[in-house]
């Protein structure tokens, strides 16, 4: 499955070589136990590489924001000091499924479907979903991720009206929403492993999975609605989250499925595993 805009290059010595639009970078990866295929001469034009101790090197003019994406989307890069560019590839693998979810609800329900991303980042899905036709509602707990994903809908020309942004721990968004008696045809959740909400409050995925997938299913429209939950995490990994939303759809006509994610590596046999992607149909 190719993805617009970005390309796996090559991987290997602990190292990945990547291409997001006009940019080729070299970044760090303890999973790339093999070896590269392509030749070093490839690998030595890439215009900047990072390492953990020393940050960024550039091979050239030093850049620190660059324009990326396809038609389904538009995102503002940035070299981040923890080597983080704002865009994780294995997430847009399944973006073409999310743009196909949203245009068809809109024709079945003849409105613009309901939309929630949890842990939205800098807002890749919810601008495949809005320029589709949805309404968004966009959750993350951190400022500079809302900054960021708000500068990527002012370069998709995302008009305010369809887009909620909510600065929030997600875990207790989903639980206000319950409350409120809202509903979504949609949801879309990317929870990490850990995450620190204040100096004294932090939750781990291991100890909130339960009672948020339990919250999350709930906020689905019972006629006709889908989640997609992903997990990064080694030991709830995809097959734990299906086993548990089977649990909570008994009863319901519910499809589940568990799908391995992973980068695909170009004019290679090899890809690159990135979790797993669940996904709950109703209806
Ligand atoms: C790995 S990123 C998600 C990437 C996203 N799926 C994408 O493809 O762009 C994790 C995001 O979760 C946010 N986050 C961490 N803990 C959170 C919480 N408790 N509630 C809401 N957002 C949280 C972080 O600020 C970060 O933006």
């Amino acid at each position: 499955m190719k993805i617009p805009g970005y390309a796996l290059l090559d991987s290997g010595n602990g190292q990945r070589l990547e291409q997001f639009g006009d940019k080729t970078l070299v970044r760090p990866s303890t999973l790339c136990l093999w070896k590269p295929r392509q030749a070093k001469a490839l690998w030595d034009k890439a215009q900047a590489s990072y390492n953990h101790d020393k940050g960024w090197k550039f091979n050239g003019p030093r850049f620190e924001e660059w324009t990326f994406g396809s038609s389904s989307f538009q995102l503002r890069l940035r070299t981040q000091d923890n080597g983080q560019v704002g865009f994780f590839p294995e997430h847009a693998t399944y973006m073409p499924q999310v743009e196909q979810l949203v245009k068809s609800y809109t024709k079945t329900l003849g409105r613009a479907p309901r939309v929630l991303n949890l842990f939205a980042y800098t807002g890749m899905a919810s601008v495949v979903c809005l320029k589709a036709g949805a309404h968004v509602t966009h959750v993350d707990l951190a400022k500079k991720a809302l900054d960021w994903a708000s500068a990527n809908f002012e370069l998709n020309a995302i008009p305010a009206s369809s887009l909620r942004l909510i600065r929030e721990d997600a875990a207790d968004f989903v639980h206000r929403e319950i409350r409120r008696d809202k509903k979504y045809d949609l949801i879309i959740s990317d929870p990490p492993s850990f995450s620190r909400i204040a100096a004294n409050k932090t939750w781990q995925l291991d100890d909130v999975i339960v009672p948020m997938l339990e919250a999350t299913t709930k906020l689905l429209e019972s006629n006709m609605s889908a989640l997609f939950f992903t997990c990064h995490h080694a030991e709830l990994s995809g097959p734990i989250a299906a086993n548990l939303l089977l649990d909570l759809t008994s009863g319901m006509k519910a499809e589940i499925a568990n799908t391995p994610l992973a980068i695909p590596e170009a004019d290679s046999p090899r890809s690159l595993p990135a979790g797993s992607l669940v996904t709950c149909r109703i209806g």
